[in-house]
């Protein structure tokens, strides 16, 4: 079995919800091209059209119809964000400021994972935000008021808690500055440039989202570990803050090309195409500092690649990983031990040998949609033997994946 084919993955999801959530504020028509459908996504679509904006949706276009800042309305019931971090986090943000009482809930992964880092500096900035256990998790209840502008420096590298403190400031009185010492993704800050948004109100904007990086990064990963494939990812978004795993590949020993693409996108987001040949790969040796932000999200896959690299890798100051959807720390530990590869755990990342064989077993997922991506790339390298125990998860960010997957295997 081989991987080849071009192929191009779904729209980025964080860009997606940025793009649903400023057209919603916007004045007039916006259109979203190229968004991505998954779950978490159509929470934040179904949040926005709770609070009374129309969105159209046509094949692959969201046409949003935004009135301007203080143009939403008190939602009926409360607003559900299933396992999505980014719609809690942001809309948190975005309804402090607003003149109504809204409640945000989730599922059972995003129920326990820590919502204080955004509910802390939102209540410096005056907002009136409770929560369970404390008010440190989720559901939490927000009771709209006249918030004011903080000068904050992220305690933690978060790109939620900076979107969300961003969207509160286009409604509150003075000017917020925020410092973000660890360099976290800034699809917020350029979208805002892109919209022209301010607390005067701005204008819908057209926006193509790049397809998602965290997506093809399963796909660049299969391409570097299955024998004798050859894998073209289209149109993909390589902004910096987003593509530190490629950085990683390649001191790993990775064949893999950036190219220009004959397509252009405005909204400041840059794209290439990506073509993979096998390799074979080391081990990275010492994963850690100002790259973590810049990869947190492929930690799963990475750690695929590492489980399959001659030599070793050790990941560290990565401890946000245990907050994710699932602890992925301990997830990934865990369901490589399945399959045979040495690991040794850490509080704030990974140890992993690499192996040329692997055994088999089932994985348990955690119901991580990255988790099960993971080891679905991982089950390739040994005819199927190693499944993860659950892939509707998968859903939540990329719909068709398994799809696309068995369009490449020749
Ligand atoms: C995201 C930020 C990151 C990332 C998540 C999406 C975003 O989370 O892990 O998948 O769209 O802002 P944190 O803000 O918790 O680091």
């Amino acid at each position: 079995m081989r991987l080849c084919g071009e192929i191009t993955v779904p729209g980025d999801k964080s860009i997606t919800h940025r793009a649903i959530i400023l057209a919603a504020i916007a004045e007039g028509e916006s259109e979203i091209i190229g968004w991505l459908p998954s779950e978490d996504c159509r929470h934040t679509l179904n949040a926005v059209k709770a609070m009374g904006v129309e969105v159209l949706e046509r094949e692959n276009v969201l046409q949003v119809k935004g009135c301007g800042l203080s143009s939403l309305k008190e939602p009926e019931d409360v607003i559900d964000c299933g396992n999505s971090g980014t719609t809690l986090r942001l809309l948190t943000g975005l309804l402090a400021g607003q003149n109504f009482v809204s409640f945000l809930t989730g599922d059972d992964s995003l129920r326990k994972r820590p919502m204080c880092r955004v509910v802390d500096p939102l209540r410096e900035m005056g907002a009136e935000i409770t929560g369970r256990f404390n008010d440190t998790l989720a559901p939490l209840s927000i009771k709209g008021r006249n918030i004011s502008a903080i000068a904050y420096t992220l305690p933690v590298a978060s790109a939620q808690v900076k979107s969300a403190i961003l969207l509160a400031s286009l409604y509150a009185s003075g000017e917020t500055v925020i410092t973000d010492p660890f360099g976290t993704r800034n699809h917020t800050e350029l979208m805002f440039k892109y919209f022209g948004a301010g607390k005067q109100g701005f204008k819908g904007r057209t926006t193509n989202v790049p397809d998602d990086f965290s997506s093809a990064a399963f796909f660049i990963v299969a391409g570097l570990i299955i024998p004798d494939s050859v894998i073209t990812i289209k149109n993909v978004g390589i902004n910096r803050t987003r593509t530190g795993l490629l950085d990683v590949l390649k001191k790993m020993g990775a064949n893999i090309e950036i190219s220009a693409t004959d397509t252009q996108i405005d909204c400041y987001e840059p794209i290439a195409n990506i073509t993979i040949h096998t390799s074979n790969l080391k081990g990275a040796g010492i994963v850690e500092g100002e790259i973590i932000p810049r990869l947190i999200d492929e930690f799963p896959i990475l750690c695929i690649a590492a489980a399959a690299a001659d030599g070793e890798t050790l990941i560290r100051g990565a401890k946000e990983l245990r907050v994710k959807e699932s602890d992925r720390i301990a997830t990934m530990a865990k369901a490589l031990r399945v399959i045979g590869v040495p690991v040794e755990e850490l509080e704030d990342g990974i140890r992993i040998e690499g192996r040329e064989r692997w055994g088999g077993g089932m994985c348990e997922t955690q119901k991580d949609h990255r988790v099960a991506m993971a080891m679905r790339i991982a089950s390739l390298r040994k005819d199927g033997v190693i499944r993860p125990d659950d892939e509707s998860c998968i859903n939540t960010s990329f719909p068709g994946f398994n799809h696309l997957l068995d369009s490449l295997i020749k």
